[in-house]
């Protein structure tokens, strides 16, 4: 396997490093250098994602001349929105290396740290960290006593807010290290300079690992830190509550709990008070209407990443809260007697129903998310970029270059010519176009069909070297624009897609490390397989 890789993608870098860069021209010359010589023993590529607006750019293209290990993208002012956040991204998308580092630009991040972190995946992280609160790390290169404050406050904040974050020491660091592909397919929209924290957040089943850093001071050029950047954010944290399912789940919990506590005493007053009812019968309305009001809130927010689990969540939920409801009834009934006001019967009750709900719950609240829920099946799929491209068969291909799924009109058995493509765009990471020429001689007439296939890797973690091959017979080939047209479908989709049959999700989402079963998951194939009518391709 290793010795096809380096024969057929003998390109790919091991790491690929993302350095954004803005206005740092004073600092470009050291920073090769220093990386040079740290990583002398490393396969690597340096990607550059430039926004400035001094010598930078040049500084840069010059040295991607003389170095075919430093790419670099330029980004015009008018493609510069979103700044840090965008550029790193890119950048992620750029990098072509097993593994991917993000690192600052301006010598703050000491380049021997990589090789710290390159150990510690070595061992077995998924996500490694340098992080400055680390014994032996440092950030006494922090400018300024107000800069370590906010800092250090902004890293306890979401420590408490995400329990994800809680993975590292130090969640909002600018560099770390993982494995490229448990990447692939994970929308990431960070704002503003936390990056790390987006990763972290997004993909919460990720074995992270700290390393220490000593974080330097900055010799030249300056940080682009500002108020702006503090209020971005507070965007994104808020964006990683409200736009993630099930992040922050403690805190939705606990809002929800309050609400209804409040909406439980709002009847008992409203029902035992001023209507008059008898006191039991307001506190059994009260209770119901708020148990049910809390469900379908925790249902929809809380819990919303475990939809798939919805019915041993449900007993669990309705049992603990058939417990902490009884518990409630022996209180209220012992306080109803006594001279209190009915609502502070209910909510001293309350009280104490809540608290023995959350401690039966309390692991559940803690439960880590789980990946986005997939929602469309592989059949969907594969038809959906036929119908974009234009092809008349689409095919899943695994690992060896066979056909496990496919839509359209039915092919050949997997030629060799089709295997060929995919053993190259599997282990080269990158599509293939491939068209058959009209003829030996060049040909006179239009009206001949040509076959052509186009064959894209799928990078699904789970599935890793899968790829989809689009093929059709037509006058005209497939083109380049066809390709990107179809690659942009297949990004736009493959973070939905799960490879179960249609409509339903595959049970178990396809998991980093998951051992593959495709056989066995790809069940909902409705194509049909005709004798006789296969086109011949090549
Ligand atoms: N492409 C691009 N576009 N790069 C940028 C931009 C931008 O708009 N803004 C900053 N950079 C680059 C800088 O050139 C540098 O290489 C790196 O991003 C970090 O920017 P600094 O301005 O030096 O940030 P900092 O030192 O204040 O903040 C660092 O520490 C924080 C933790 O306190 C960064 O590592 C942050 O990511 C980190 O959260
Ligand atoms: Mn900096």
């Amino acid at each position: 396997m290793s010795e096809l890789r380096a024969s057929v993608g003998a390109a790919l870098p091991e790491l690929s490093v993302v350095l954004p860069t803005r206005n740092e021209a004073d600092n470009i010359e050291p920073l090769l250098a220093g990386l040079r010589d740290a990583l002398n023993a490393v396969d690597f590529e340096l990607v550059f994602v430039d926004d400035s607006d001094d010598q930078t750019a040049q500084i840069l293209a010059r040295e991607a001349i003389l170095d075919p290990r430093v790419r670099v993208v330029h980004r015009a002012p008018e493609l510069r929105e979103g700044g840090l956040s965008t550029a790193v991204v890119l950048g992620l998308h750029e990098a072509r290396g097993r593994l991917v580092g993000v690192m600052d630009a301006d010598l703050q991040h000491p380049p021997e740290t990589i090789l710290a972190m390159l150990a510690a995946e070595r061992e077995g992280a998924d996500l490694v960290v340098a992080s400055r609160y680390l014994p032996g790390g440092s950030r006494a290169g922090l400018a300024g006593g107000f800069r370590q404050f906010v800092s250090r406050a902004a890293s306890l904040l979401v420590r408490a807010v995400f329990i994800e974050a809680r993975a590292s020491s130090d969640p909002l660091a600018g560099f770390f290290l993982c494995r490229s592909s448990l990447l692939r397919g994970v929308e990431f929209r960070p704002v503003g300079f936390k990056i790390l924290l987006e990763l972290l957040v997004c993909s919460p089943h990720l074995k992270v690992a700290d390393v220490p850093l000593q974080f330097q001071s900055r010799t030249a050029g300056e940080s682009k830190a500002s108020t702006t950047q503090g209020l971005l954010f507070l965007r994104h944290i808020w964006s990683l509550i409200y736009d993630v399912p099930g992040s922050a789940r403690i805190w939705k919990f606990s809002a929800v709990g309050i609400s209804g506590l409040a909406l439980l005493l709002a009847i008992l007053e409203l029902g035992g008070t001023v209507l008059g009812w008898p006191a039991l019968a307001a506190w059994a309305v009260a209770f119901v209407l708020s148990v049910l009001w809390n469900f379908s809130w925790n249902l929809r927010l809380t819990f919303a990443d475990l939809r798939r689990e919805r019915y041993p969540l449900m007993r669990r939920y309705v049992s603990s809260t058939l417990t902490a409801g009884g518990a409630q009834l022996i209180v209220f009934l012992g306080l109803v007697g006594t001279p209190l006001p009915l609502v502070l019967d209910g909510l001293l009750a309350a009280v104490l129903g809540m608290g023995v709900n959350g401690a039966l719950n309390w692991q559940l609240a803690r439960r880590h998310r789980r990946p986005s829920q997939l929602a469309i099946g592989i059949d969907h799929f594969l038809a959906h970029l036929g119908k974009v491209s234009g092809a008349q068969l689409t095919a899943l291909l695994d690992q060896n270059g066979r056909e496990v799924a496919f839509w359209g009109r039915p092919s050949a058995e997997a030629t060799e010519l089709l295997r060929s493509l995919a053993e190259r765009a599997s282990y080269g990471g990158l599509p293939v176009l491939w068209t058959e020429p009209p003829s030996r001689r060049p040909q006179a007439r239009t009206n001949v069909e040509l076959a052509s296939i186009m064959v894209l890797p799928l990078e699904l973690p789970g599935f890793e070297r899968f790829t989809v091959a689009l093929q059709r017979r037509t006058r005209s080939a497939f083109s380049s624009d066809d390709l990107e047209a179809t690659m942009r479908q297949l990004e736009r989709l493959r973070p939905r897609l799960g490879l179960g049959s249609d409509g339903a999700a595959a049970d178990q989402p396809a998991a980093p490390g998951r051992p593959a079963q495709p056989a066995a998951e790809l069940s909902g194939n409705r194509g049909q397989r005709g004798p006789g009518t296969t086109s011949r391709l090549g």
